[in-house]
């Protein structure tokens, strides 16, 4: 017996509440790209020490965790927002996102086939640097199924509006810094990779803040707060790709960071332009100071981070508090 409480696709509607959210679903179309089509000779293990390519793979695993945590948290949230009958270019546009997710995470699984074939689950390691890199991964992936497990219960603890209204920031950081990747990219593949990407995550970025005034104007000051600690939360949940990893949430090997910082130089010097974390803070800071008014403008408080120095609503977040809503 089907429970109305729990919605359904129909009879579905083809209203068009949002005109900015329409004009970036259809922006979609025009900037398709393949990954199929990236210049992949360029990425060949034959080019790179096997030191350099198990750190490319390395970093490719790792922002493969958080695409993958974008397929799932807007391909569910397409469907709540279609059996909760939200207008129509809310539904196509988290349909075409959770697309261009899929798209990223095939650009990380041909990379890594590539260069380091089987790398992370069937890999089997020969040297203590590939043994690192596997555990670092292993580790992050574990973590990762906490953060989806909480993410999963996260549709009947909170309204629909308040997942939703979450999912901007981490396009916030995802813009910038992959910008930097492509520029920093020698790679012809990662250069034209990435900059595919950020053209996606600019598209992502604006359309998520479309969604955020639309729903922003339905909360009240207490759900407007809600967004800050969800924003903070965002932050904590990305650290280990945009930043570094934040003890509050991410449970790691003690030697964790010294071999990712280790295999990040490795991956930079052949070819993948991953930022530095100095650079990367600096870059969140940018980031968010660029969009902060529009956020405050909102009535929604920008949560104070202490580790990039930015100011704002503090948000105490415990260690094993459940991470939601913050897909890339
Ligand atoms: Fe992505
Ligand atoms: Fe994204």
């Amino acid at each position: 017996m089907p429970d109305s409480d729990e919605g359904n696709v129909f009879p579905g509607n083809w209203d068009v509440v949002s005109e900015t959210l329409l004009r970036t679903y259809e922006l979609w179309f025009p900037q398709n790209w393949s990954p199929v089509d990236l210049p992949w000779d360029e990425c060949d293990a034959k080019n790179f020490s096997s030191d350099e390519a198990v750190a490319q793979a390395y970093w490719l695993s790792k922002l493969a965790l958080f695409e993958k945590s974008g397929i799932g948290a807007f391909g569910a949230a397409a469907v709540q927002a279609a059996t909760h009958q939200f207008e129509d270019p809310t539904k196509k546009f988290l349909s075409a996102v959770t697309f261009d997710e899929c798209r990223h995470d095939e650009v990380c699984r041909r990379a890594c086939a590539r260069v380091c074939p089987n790398f992370p689950y069937k890999f089997k390691p020969k040297t203590e640097l590939e043994a690192k890199a596997q555990a670092n991964i292993f580790a992050l992936y574990e973590n990762g199924s906490r953060y989806w497990s909480a993410f999963n219960q996260a549709w009947g603890k909170y309204p629909l509006e308040l997942i939703f209204s979450s999912f901007f920031f981490a396009e916030i950081g995802a813009q910038l810094i992959f910008r930097e990747v492509a520029e920093r990219s020698t790679n012809g593949v990662y250069a034209a990779a990435f900059t595919n990407i950020t053209r996606d995550e600019s598209r992502h970025l604006t359309g998520t803040l479309a969604m955020l005034e639309r729903l922003a104007d339905r909360m009240d000051a207490s759900q407007k707060a809600m967004i800050s600690r969800q924003l903070k939360h965002g932050f904590i949940y990305l650290s280990p790709l945009l930043f570094k990893p934040m003890e509050d949430f991410w449970k790691l090997p003690p030697d964790f960071f010294e071999y990712d910082q280790k295999l990040e130089y490795l991956a930079a010097k052949s070819g993948l332009g991953v930022p530095k974390v100095e650079e990367r803070s600096e870059d969140w800071m940018k980031a968010i100071t660029r969009h902060k008014s529009k956020i405050e403008d909102l009535g929604i408080p920008v949560p104070e981070i202490k580790e990039i120095g930015l100011a704002g609503l503090e948000v105490s977040v415990k260690k094993g508090d459940d991470i939601v809503a913050t897909p890339l």
